[in-house]
């Protein structure tokens, strides 16, 4: 085994290291709205669930300069988003908003997906998405490197759950209906592999 120190790396060495290693990443396909109320959408795949009771999930926003990226700007400015669950249909399309647009630009007219409104929260999201959440921000931390702010993490409650119906059953998702797809690191995604089941002992 090799051991190696993270503070003897370099930041882009350790991030190879981190998107190498945690894998497969889900990816959450977030949109948010400006003060002006400009669509911004935007992939992220440091996304999880951070409590199911009540259900939230977090996405980490990296700052590449000292500001923050649209959608965290977004989310701290009017405190709600849609994450949608990237699946093998709609990943193509979704692949296109993360090109970095100047702030006030829409990603989604670079693409054909379609914006659909939300029941609970201002921002709409997209109909090409089985599963989509609308978000309230339950909080955003200021993640810091010294003085420098590198990261906005954002937790957010989900105040509404759309599923498409066909894969439901029994209150369950079908992951193979599902489709989604992960990030490895570089370029590259995968899909569902093998399935297997394994019963948690008990006492
Ligand atoms: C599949 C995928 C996953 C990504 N995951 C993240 C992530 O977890 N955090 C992040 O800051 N950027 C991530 N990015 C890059 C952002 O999507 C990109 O910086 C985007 O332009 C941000 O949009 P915004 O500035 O409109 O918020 C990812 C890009 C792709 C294609």
């Amino acid at each position: 085994m090799k051991f190696i120190n993270p503070k003897e790396n370099t930041n882009r060495d350790n991030y190879k290291l981190l998107i190498g290693t945690i894998i497969p990443r889900p990816v959450a396909f977030a949109t948010t709205r400006s003060k002006d109320g400009i669509i911004n959408a935007a992939p992220f795949s440091y996304f999880n669930i951070v409590s199911s009771a009540p259900p939230m999930i977090s996405i980490g926003v990296i700052r590449d300069t000292v500001e923050p990226k649209d959608t965290a700007r977004n989310i701290k400015e009017t405190k709600e988003f849609v994450v949608h669950i990237v699946d093998s249909d709609n990943v193509e399309e979704v692949n296109k908003t993360a090109m970095n647009l100047p702030y006030g630009e829409s990603e989604m007219d670079l693409t054909k997906l379609t914006l659909v409104p939300s029941t609970k929260v201002k921002v709409p999201g997209i109909k090409e998405s089985k599963v989509r959440f609308e978000v309230e921000l339950e909080d955003i931390f200021e993640i810091k490197d010294g003085e420098k702010i590198v990261t906005d993490l954002v937790i957010g409650r989900i105040v509404g759950f759309h599923i498409l119906e066909d894969i439901l059953y029994d209150g369950k998702i079908d992951p193979l209906k599902l489709d989604p797809v992960a990030r490895l690191a570089g370029s590259n995604y995968s899909k569902l592999g093998e399935i297997f089941s394994l019963v948690r002992p008990q006492k």
